[in-house]
């Protein structure tokens, strides 16, 4: 493995689901190396880019008028090559063509679990930046974009609540966040939703509509049910025909927010975040850490190797499904 400080240019990419925040990180990882007398080189399209040879020199001013941005300048993507031996094999000619000697990776599980293997056959120094609004990873408090898409699902839900309690509407309004309840008992919580429904805590058709109709029956004139995608995108249109099978009390409505959780201008959260793990990605690599995430945990800069940041990820925060259970009284 070289040395950190042997390490002159620097790989940047961004991997799988695009997140606000990602061209936050970016920027930081960019205008570090430069602070540190470093080149930083972007890669296109994650790590089919990697493999492709698509990628070319960044300096500061690649980076200018960015932070603001959502979605990611370098583009992202889910690379099956990349998990073919064959893939990496190609992806390391190209470290070695374009005079890579570390890499900053900004993305979620597969992403990490990508450059863990490739770290360790080749050698190569990689950090790892959480950029998934899923915020689906041990070792950080929050992950970049999280923040954002729960601001976004949340404003999305207030929206939601005007028209459904000027017609008398039971809404399902189902977010993303994959196998991870996280997004949508959060915005829930914000959004004073009747009921949450995520992975983490099933709750049957039967406890549901239980939940319904003592808010009918104290003459709620609406409701809303705030449903996690739980990896079935789309399954709230089914639970929100179960339920009006067994209780028609209002006009039954869904609403999927699927990928507008993934777009907008980053949060102030999500900036801050952003920046100080790219900064803190760039010094890790000069300081010879590789295969580890960078997160902040009680707002304290924190390291997790790969494996561990992807595996039995255990961040889910009871405490808000407690609150949440109290307050939709
Ligand atoms: O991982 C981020 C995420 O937005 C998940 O919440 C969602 O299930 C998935 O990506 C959607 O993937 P795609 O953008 O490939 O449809």
């Amino acid at each position: 493995m070289i040395q950190g400080e042997e390490i002159q240019r620097i790989g940047v990419l961004t991997s799988g689901g695009d997140a606000p925040g990602m061209n936050a990180a970016i920027r930081a990882v960019v205008r570090s190396c430069i602070y540190f007398g470093k080149e930083a080189v972007g890669i296109f399209r994650g790590y089919d880019g990697l493999i492709s040879g698509d990628m070319k020199n960044l300096d500061s001013r690649s980076v200018s008028n960015i932070i603001q941005r959502g979605g990611t300048i370098l583009k992202s993507a889910r690379s099956a090559e990349f998990r073919t031996v064959e893939g990496r094999q190609k992806a390391y000619e190209n470290i070695l063509k374009f005079g890579i000697q570390g890499l900053v990776v900004i993305g979620g599980d597969g992403t990490f679990r990508g450059a863990g293997i490739f770290s360790e056959e080749y050698g190569i120094p990689v950090i790892g930046i959480p950029g998934t609004i899923d915020n689906d990873l041990n070792g950080t408090d929050y992950t970049i974009g999280y923040d954002t898409a729960v601001n976004t699902a949340a404003q999305a839900i207030d929206k939601v609540r005007d028209t459904a309690s000027s017609h008398n509407r039971l809404f399902f309004i189902e977010v993303m966040g994959r196998d991870s309840g996280q997004i949508a008992l959060r915005s829930s919580i914000a959004a004073g939703a009747e009921a949450t429904i995520i992975p983490e805590k099933p709750m049957g058709v039967d406890e549901l509509v239980r939940i319904l109709e003592k808010g009918a029956g104290r003459k709620k004139s609406s409701s809303l049910v705030v449903v996690a995608e739980g990896g079935k995108p789309g399954h709230s249109i089914d639970l929100a025909r179960e339920v009006n099978e067994r209780f028609s009390y209002y006009d039954t409505k869904v609403t999927i927010l699927g990928h507008l959780l993934r777009g907008g201008s980053p949060s102030v959260a999500d900036r801050v975040l952003a920046s100080r793990l790219g900064v803190v990605a760039v010094e890790s690599l000069l300081n010879n850490k590789s295969a580890v995430m960078i997160g902040v945990v009680n707002n304290q800069i924190n390291f997790t190797p790969f494996a561990q940041a992807t595996s039995n990820v255990d961040n889910f925060e009871q405490e808000l499904l407690r609150i949440a259970n109290i307050l939709s009284v």
